[in-house]
């Protein structure tokens, strides 16, 4: 049977750099949620589906071709209807797009069938908002990562400037606030740690040491 772990958390955790590595180091696939919902607001701008149009975003999340790959740098690179939108999928704009129509029962229905597909094989490790409570309730481990909202919001501006973006920190940590409460706030699915899942505050810690943590974990019940 599939082994599946679940590493939820709002952006900016860790939880998505943590992820890739454990499933390298593990042989496991790897599902990037986030990913999905980044790729149906992509899809529906480029079909001028409005973010309140429910039934339209229903059938596109249904419907649109996706393809995902880890390249050689371990990075997750993205194809749309057969176009790599790897660096548009992670704007903030996709980004605040993404955490809008991800409110809509009718897109997570639609976005949850597909997700399911992704366990096969020896194991998956699953990263996004309810993997462990909606997605994959009977996962084998779960982890809850958080850290403060200065952090995170730091962590992404050490990122943006790196990529030569001009931005303000403060206002990457109020973006980063408007996002926790939407996510957190929703009717469906909010982001909340599933009740048997193990808490991680990265704040103080390396995506290195995070991740010999969940190493660690998965020794002591004999996983490995
Ligand atoms: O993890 P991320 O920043 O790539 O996710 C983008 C948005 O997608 C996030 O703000 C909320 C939504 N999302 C979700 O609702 N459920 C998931 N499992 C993953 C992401």
């Amino acid at each position: 049977m599939t082994k599946i772990i679940t590493i939820d958390g709002p952006s900016g955790s860790g939880k998505g750099s943590v992820s890739r590595l454990l499933a390298k180091k593990l042989g496991f696939s790897y599902l990037d949620s986030g990913a999905l919902y980044r790729l149906l607001s992509i899809a529906a701008s480029r079909c001028q589906v409005a973010s309140n149009n429910k039934k339209g975003l229903e059938s596109l999340a249904e419907h649109m071709d996706i393809c995902f790959e880890l390249d050689d740098t371990g990075e997750l690179r993205a194809l749309l209807e057969g176009e790599d939108v790897t660096l548009e999928m992670r704007t903030e704009n996709t980004g605040e797009l993404a955490s809008k129509i991800a409110g809509h029962s009718e897109v997570r229905a639609a976005l949850l069938k597909r997700q399911r597909l992704f366990a096969k094989g020896d194991g998956l490790v699953a990263d996004g908002r309810d993997m462990g409570t909606v997605i994959f309730p009977n996962a084998n481990l779960k982890i809850y990562m958080t850290a403060s909202i200065e952090e995170r919001a730091s962590r992404r501006y050490k990122e943006l400037l790196a990529k030569g973006e001009d931005v303000s920190l403060r206002a990457l940590a109020e973006q980063v606030r408007a996002r926790d409460e939407r996510d957190m706030s929703r009717d469906v699915s909010p982001l909340v740690p599933a009740e048997d899942a193990i808490e991680l505050d990265t704040s103080s810690l390396s995506i290195k040491e995070v991740l010999e943590t969940i190493l660690d974990t998965l020794d002591a019940k004999g996983f490995r």
